[in-house]
This record gives C-alpha cells, sequence and structure tokens, in this order.
C-alpha cells in the first residue's frame, strides 16, 4: 500500500497589534521608505504583553482543526517549528497538545529558525508514510518579537509575530489519478520534501545567547548581506532539486509558498528561476518575517481566498539560520 500525507485543513493566527514602518521610525533611526524599498515590509504584527508562543500556536492549530473538520481526539501527533518557545522546556507543544485536548499520542518542538516549517513537513511526512501516524498536526508559531535587539535597526524592523498550521491525514491516494506513467505526481499530497543545513555559516545569523552558553536568552544577530547572497543561490537550487526530483519543470508549478523574509529575496529567486512572480504568495508586506510561521500563514491565506485550488502543484521552500534551508511539493 503506498500511504500517502495529504494536507486537508489550514489555519492561522496573528497578534492583534499592528505597528508600522512609520511607528518604527519614531523610536529608531530608520524611515518606511528605507524599511520598504530594502525589503517590501510595510508592517508587522507583535504579541501582546503575556501572549506567549503556545498561545498563537493553538489558536492556529484549533483553526486548522475546525477547517479540516478533525476532532483533536483523532490528532497522534502535534509538531511544533519554533525558535520562541515558551520555556527552554518543556516542549511547547506538549502545551498545546493539552489545550487543544488531545489525548493520543506525542508532542515535539524541532528548531531550524525560518525552515522549521519545511522541516516540519518532512517529519511530519515521514512519519505518517511508514505508518506511525495518521493525523499530525504541523504548526509554526514564533513570538520573534521577544529576542530582537530593539535598538538595532538592521535586525529589528525585519521581523514580526504569528502562528500558522495544517493538518496532515494519512491516505491512500486516489488509484485513479495515480495511474499512469509519472501518475505518482497527479493524486493529492506531498510529493516530496529536501533538506540542506551548513553549520559551517553558523555566524552569519544567529542568537548571542541560550541556555548552556550566557544562561540568558540573547538577541538576533546578522551579516544581512551575506544571507541576503547564500538565499537566493540556495533557494534557486533547492527549487530545482525538487523538481527534477519529481521529473517536473519550473512551468509546473502554480503556486510557491515561500519564507517571507524579504520582497527582495522573493523577486531574486523568483528571477533566477524564470519563475513569473504572479505565482508567488507574499505577504512579507504585512507580516513581515515570522520566520517558522511565515509558510503556513501564507498558504492559509492563498487556500482561503481561493488563490490555491484542488490539483494545483504547490512548491513551498524556506531557508534560515544554520543556515538550513528546504523545500516541500505539494499536490493539493
Ligand atoms: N534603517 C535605515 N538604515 C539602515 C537600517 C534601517 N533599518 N538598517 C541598516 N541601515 C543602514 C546601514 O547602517 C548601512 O548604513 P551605512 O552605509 O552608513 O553603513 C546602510 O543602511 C546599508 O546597510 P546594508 O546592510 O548594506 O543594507 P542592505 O542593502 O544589505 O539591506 C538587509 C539590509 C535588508 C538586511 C538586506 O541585507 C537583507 O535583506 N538581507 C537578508 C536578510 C534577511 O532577510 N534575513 C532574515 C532572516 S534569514 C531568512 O529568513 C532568509
Amino acid at each position: 500500500m503506498n500511504i500517502r500525507s495529504e494536507i486537508v485543513g489550514c489555519g492561522s493566527y496573528l497578534p492583534e497589534r499592528i505597528v508600522t514602518n512609520d511607528e518604527l521610525s519614531s523610536k529608531l533611526e530608520t524611515t518606511d521608505e528605507w524599511i520598504q524599498s530594502r525589503t517590501g515590509i510595510r508592517q508587522r504584527h507583535l504579541a501582546a504583553d503575556g501572549e506567549l508562543t503556545s498561545d498563537l500556536a493553538l489558536k492556529a492549530a484549533e483553526r486548522a482543526l475546525e477547517h479540516a473538520g478533525i476532532p483533536a481526539t483523532e490528532v497522534d501527533m502535534v509538531v511544533l517549528a519554533t525558535t520562541t518557545p515558551d520555556n527552554t522546556f518543556p516542549a511547547t507543544a506538549t502545551k498545546v497538545q493539552h489545550r487543544l485536548g488531545m489525548i493520543n499520542g506525542a508532542a515535539f518542538d524541532i528548531q531550524a529558525v525560518c525552515s522549521g516549517f519545511v522541516y516540519g513537513l518532512a517529519i511530519a511526512d515521514n512519519f505518517i508514510k511508514t505508518g506511525q501516524c495518521k493525523t499530525v498536526v504541523l504548526i509554526g508559531a514564533e513570538t520573534f518579537s521577544r529576542i530582537l535587539d530593539w535598538e538595532d535597526r538592521t535586525t529589528c524592523v525585519l521581523f514580526g509575530d504569528g502562528a500558522g498550521a495544517v493538518v496532515l491525514r494519512a491516505s491512500e491516494g486516489d488509484p485513479e489519478a495515480n495511474a499512469g506513467e509519472a501518475g505518482h505526481n497527479r493524486g493529492p499530497g506531498i510529493l516530496s520534501t529536501h533538506l540542506h543545513s551548513d553549520g559551517a555559516t553558523n555566524d552569519l545569523l544567529y542568537v548571542d545567547g541560550g541556555p548552556s552558553s550566557t544562561q540568558t536568552v540573547g538577541h538576533v544577530r546578522m551579516n544581512g548581506r551575506e544571507v541576503f547572497r547564500h538565499a537566493v543561490t540556495n533557494l534557486a537550487a533547492i527549487v530545482e532539486e525538487a523538481l527534477d526530483a519529481n521529473g517536473m519543470s519550473p512551468d509546473d508549478i502554480d503556486w510557491i509558498v515561500p519564507h517571507q523574509a524579504n520582497k527582495r529575496i522573493l523577486d531574486g529567486t523568483a528571477r533566477k528561476l524564470g519563475l513569473p512572480v504572479e505565482k508567488i504568495v507574499i505577504t512579507v508586506e504585512r507580516h513581515a518575517n515570522t520566520s517558522a510561521a511565515s509558510i503556513p500563514l501564507a498558504l492559509d491565506e492563498a487556500v482561503r481566498d481561493g488563490r490555491i485550488k484542488k490539483g494545483d502543484l504547490v512548491l513551498m521552500e524556506a531557508m534560515g539560520g544554520g543556515l538550513t534551508w528546504g523545500a516541500g511539493l505539494v499536490r493539493w
């Protein structure tokens, strides 16, 4: 039997408070013009005092389960991608598990920074394909504002808070749709996932604290130019890897749902691949970079507004600290 993972629901949550570039420029030496021209960002949402990553994650997961029409009691795994857990331990996923009312299975966090959602997609897909799980809730949730140095204008203007989630379910696929040559590409489900990392580039993007090193939480530090250069190269390569693995070309893609770091990275990657910008789902102007949450936030928006339709080929890709990067190709 050929088990596949299908995405059967999605949901997202953004904190109420919106902070515009103009509001930032009243406290920092920056301007709306500088931020928009360098990144495409106009505003970001920031979590309220006392609003935690688990609160954001729970709301996104509840909405995804409601969208899928699946009760939490049927979920057998929660995978939560985050760089900003509530506490060093226990895993924030276990809090979400409890608050969802999930009574079976396991819950754990994973850490691949901005690539966390595609790493989680690979993990969930493999647990489902091996028959170990039937229903997985995969969440990307961040309160990145808590690890920003609000006096460092080179980083703090780039990020925001939010959460997104998908529900994945084991399916045997549609034998009709999957019949014939390269038929495995036609039925709904995850076609393939691809992950990479290169620890030699740790110092390009990191947090200068942690429980074992400084016993403090620390702040984001980044060499923006170098990250930008690696992003365009690595993201174009991972898209090609995913398409090659499935015998496809860029023309086959209906939608790219990328990690939303910077509009110029999205444009640069599209140019390198010869892809029209109209095929990219873009939310960075309103959400800024929400790290592991950015892909499921964008996905939820494009599914609910009808852009992504049944049968579409959707490619998700991301790069983040580590550096880590990855992609997932999904037939909707
Ligand atoms: N407002 C005004 N001026 C600023 C700001 C700001 N917020 N930040 C930096 N500057 C200044 C710098 O101090 C510098 O001034 P100087 O020339 O007097 O020294 C000048 O602007 C140019 O700085 P650069 O860093 O060279 O600017 P650049 O054009 O490279 O843009 C940016 C910076 C936007 C960070 C860019 O490098 C970038 O997008 N990098 C990718 C980083 C990214 O997206 N990281 C997210 C995490 S990784 C990921 O998710 C893929």
